[in-house]
């Protein structure tokens, strides 16, 4: 199933629309937020604010939340700008998300949206111009070389497609304790795909520099089949499965239906990143929200949430008639559930630059140029400390947009020297691909987040 064609969040503004049941996904964003202002601060180091700032929010759905991280990267833009005393930047904001969204919705806030803006910015900010972007993130969706921020919540854990799987998930819509180990290697897979071809569009899109935050729904335990991540469909799976015994549905439509999702785990995406090349990690955290955010009904919530998001694939594979039966069983199964345990969701939220070559690049134009005098290791860590090294050194050429042409030119000592003047060079590791213990303990630290520093 191509899930371009099939998925979106439920529109309009009602009460059973995602608008109104998309709570969890903005704590998670507003709990995002410190992590988000550290990486436009460093977009904007040395006050090297660009004068036209491209801003991309990929999965935007539509509701409150669409709009929340856009103001959280203009705020803290704003903030540095007014502290250099200069002129305020104008903005392009890019909404993306899959043609189905309710466009509609989103655009119809958006005046709301700018009038709150003037309030908390005042007129000498921006201006600022909104432009949708429907399509797929998996694919290419701006001019190359013209992102300088982007963001995205809640959406990568959703595949481009349900994997082929060669052996029937049986009892089961998502990864299980009792999937074969045949499935669970199919959807990681189709997971290091989808998230390879993000970053590989991302990278032609972004200007060198640009930064990225990434938060995945997903999981911090290392066993894809953990609770932790597969459990609120495992609940589903359970409601799917009293409803064919009840001859509700066909149990052949059951088998045939699973989940186009995954829920890494933070070794995953930074496995994903470095092997894709075009990006380095400033920082890789996980934080875990409840279930029931809510204060009260917290079941009644949870279920009308995850029916906002589900209900369009749901209702394709199983038909319309029995989404109130099916979502009234899962509300009782979840009622039980949340009554026993303490249930949550997991985030993994990674901050990227992009490199100024793809890892793999640097790796060749480093052989290249060292064959005769250096020993260039060949090994993943050598090439890693290249492009480390590589991209500070972009950093002291003054922010040289020409960079290229550099790396280009054979005769051109630049890259040279710059590997002789970083070999050793302490700051040089602060500045580099992850922040050495001591920066990691200044790092603000989020409320319910563990802050993951892995070490090269
Ligand atoms: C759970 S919602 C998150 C919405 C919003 N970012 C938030 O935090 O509340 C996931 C969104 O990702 C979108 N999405 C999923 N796959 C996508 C894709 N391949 N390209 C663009 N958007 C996608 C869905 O349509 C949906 O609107």
């Amino acid at each position: 199933m191509e899930l371009i064609s099939v998925l979106h969040m439920k529109g309009g503004i009602g009460d059973s629309s995602y608008a109104s049941n998309s709570l969890v996904g903005n704590k998670v964003i507003s709990m995002t937020r410190p992590i988000i202002e550290e990486a436009v601060s460093n977009l904007c180091r040395n006050a090297t604010i660009p004068e036209k700032l491209c801003i991309a929010d990929l999965g935007c759905a539509s509701g409150p939340n669409a709009f929340l991280a856009v103001l959280g990267i203009m705020k803290a833009v704003d903030k540095i700008r007014k502290q250099g005393g200069f002129q305020s930047p104008e903005f392009q904001v890019y909404l993306n998300d899959l043609p189905g969204n309710d466009f509609n919705t989103l655009f119809r806030d958006l005046p709301q949206f700018q009038e709150s803006m003037k309030e908390q910015l005042g007129l000498d900010f921006g201006p600022c111009f909104f432009t949708g972007v429907p399509g797929s993130f998996y694919c290419r969706l701006f001019l190359s070389k013209t992102l300088h921020f982007v963001h995205s919540s809640y959406c990568l854990q959703w595949l481009s497609q349900v994997p082929q799987l060669e052996e029937v998930n049986k009892g089961n819509i998502y990864i299980a304790t009792t999937s074969p180990p045949s499935v669970i290697s199919a959807y990681h897979q189709q997971f290091q795909k989808d998230f390879t071809a993000f970053l590989q569009c991302r990278s032609e899109e972004m200007v060198k520099g640009g930064r990225m935050v990434l938060t995945i729904l997903g999981r911090k335990s290392d066993d894809p089949t953990s609770k932790e991540c597969c459990h609120i469909w495992e609940l589903l799976s359970m409601a799917l499965t009293d409803m064919v015994s009840q001859g509700l549905i066909e149990e052949k439509r059951l088998d045939e239906f699973n989940i186009p999702h995954y829920n890494p785990s933070p070794g995953e995406v930074k496995q994903v990143v470095e092997n894709e090349g075009s990006f380095s990690i400033d920082r890789l955290d996980a934080s875990q929200v409840n279930w029931d955010v809510y204060e009260n009904d917290g079941a009644y919530n949870i279920t009308k949430c995850i029916r906002s998001v589900a209900e369009s694939l749901l209702a394709n594979q199983f038909g319309h008639a029995v989404m109130d039966k099916l979502f009234q069983r899962y509300l009782e199964i979840i009622a039980d559930t949340i009554s026993k345990e303490t249930t949550q969701f997991f985030s993994v939220i990674v901050t990227v630059t992009k490199s100024a070559l793809r890892l793999q690049e640097v790796a060749h134009f480093g052989i290249l140029n060292h064959q005769q005098s250096a020993n260039v290791e060949s090994s993943s860590s050598g090439v890693k400390n290249l492009l480390s090294e590589f991209n500070d050194a972009d950093e002291d050429l003054n922010e040289k947009d020409h960079i290229d042409d550099y790396i280009l030119d054979p005769d051109n000592q630049v890259y040279e020297n710059v590997l002789s003047d970083g070999e050793g060079d302490e700051e040089a590791a602060h500045r580099g691909e992850y922040l050495s213990d001591d920066e990691a303990d200044k790092e603000p630290q989020l409320p319910g987040t563990t802050n993951i520093n892995f070490s090269i």
